[in-house]
């Protein structure tokens, strides 16, 4: 066998194991759960991913390039950078690659959580960094959300004081998909970003329908001392890849950098510069999300259920069934969805998905409350 056709033929056998998709795709739709998948038979709508990904694109771009698993990711950075500072119109050194965007909301847990540092948050909110600030001696403060489960801004500035040392603000927010006025965002942010550090997680930012929403790279690009993470893993379907980034001031840029511990990897670097670059994927994927969530919709008002308009890809609803039953009794319909949120626990998380996988979750909430 020449160096070409062993080249092939282990292309060939990698593909088999694992990448099974990429003949014969007739668009995205005809996409199939992958064969390997430990969640095969079931609906997957419990961690928020876009089950789409990688895009076609993408895969090509994963199947063409196995070879850089045997070299270290750090030279394969620098392209990508150049790539995202573009997009978030930032120099290049205000940008940190990430191991999933959940490596850099740990990285600010623990640079500034660190032996006693207060962070102020709203409650329930994504828990990644303010976990992680707590079992390094951090103390937060959690605000509860308002009546709408938005952010309650006044209560959490209150909250503020010369001990605190970050604020984090997850927008939308997850578990309640809601979205602050952009005029209180900013104006809160710019106020209490010379009192603090302000962390902004943007995970689900490209879901905001609202035009010209803006993202709080914007304080960034001013000198504020706001910290903005974005993520790969929702509207470009790379959850499985890890790879996300910060977006901060340089100085601060480079604390965190410091404070990394993983990384992300070579092939994950490669996909997102793709995924990036791939905008039919992206505008599908939105469609896509528009039309399950109308369908959950369309079911929970049928049902008479109270829900909450969402700006993700996700909705929270309000079954009044204790949160650990319905995880259950969903479970035996076939259908995952997402995990408790105290104190809210008769309200539950539903990822979007595949349309069939919306279908299974429409049919089985309806027997299991009904
Ligand atoms: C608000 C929020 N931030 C961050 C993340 C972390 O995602 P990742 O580490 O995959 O970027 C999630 C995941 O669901 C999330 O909901």
């Amino acid at each position: 066998m020449n160096t070409t056709d062993r080249r092939n033929w282990l292309k060939t056998v990698a593909l088999g194991g694992g990448f099974t998709l990429l003949g014969g795709l007739q668009g995205y739709a005809s996409l199939t759960p992958d064969a390997q998948s430990p969640f095969k038979g079931l609906a997957k709508l419990n961690s928020n991913e876009n089950p789409f990904g990688p895009s076609e694109s993408v895969r090509k771009v994963i199947q063409e390039n196995f070879e850089v698993g045997c070299r270290y990711p750090f030279q394969y950075m620098k392209d990508l950078v150049r790539d995202i500072a573009k997009k978030e119109e930032v120099s290049e050194d205000c940008i940190v690659l990430t191991g999933g965007s959940t490596e850099g909301l740990k990285a600010a847990g623990l640079v500034y959580g660190l032996e006693g540092g207060e962070i102020v948050a709203a409650d329930p909110t994504f828990q990644a960094l303010l976990r992680y600030a707590e079992y390094f001696g951090g103390y937060v403060h959690r605000v509860p959300l308002d009546a709408s489960l938005t952010h309650d801004l006044d209560a959490m500035e209150r909250r503020v004081t010369g001990k605190t040392r970050l604020i984090f603000i997850c927008n939308p927010n997850n578990p309640s998909g809601t979205l602050l006025d952009s005029g209180k965002l900013r104006d809160f942010c710019s106020s209490t970003a010379s009192r603090a550090v302000v962390f902004s997680d943007e995970a689900y930012y490209d879901y905001i329908t609202e035009p010209d929403y803006p993202s709080m790279t914007s304080l960034v690009r001013e000198g504020y001392n706001v910290i903005v993470s974005k993520t790969f893993s929702k509207v470009y379907g790379l959850a499985g890849m890890r790879i996300g980034y910060l977006v901060a001031r340089p100085d601060i840029a480079s604390r965190l950098q410091d404070s990394l511990m993983a990384n992300t990897n070579s092939l994950a670097i490669l996909a997102a510069k793709q995924a990036l670059a791939d905008t039919d994927f992206y505008k599908f994927s939105l469609a896509q999300n528009e039309k399950c969530k109308d369908m959950i919709y369309a079911q929970l008002d049928q049902m008479n259920l109270p829900y909450i308009k969402s700006h993700t890809n996700f909705v929270f609803f309000k079954s009044g069934m204790p949160i650990g039953n319905l995880i259950e009794k969903m479970g035996a319909e076939g259908v995952q969805i997402g995990r408790p949120f105290p104190p809210l626990l008769d309200w539950a998380r539903i990822s979007t998905g595949r349309i069939e996988e919306v279908e299974a979750f429409n049919r089985g909430l309806q027997r299991v409350l009904t």
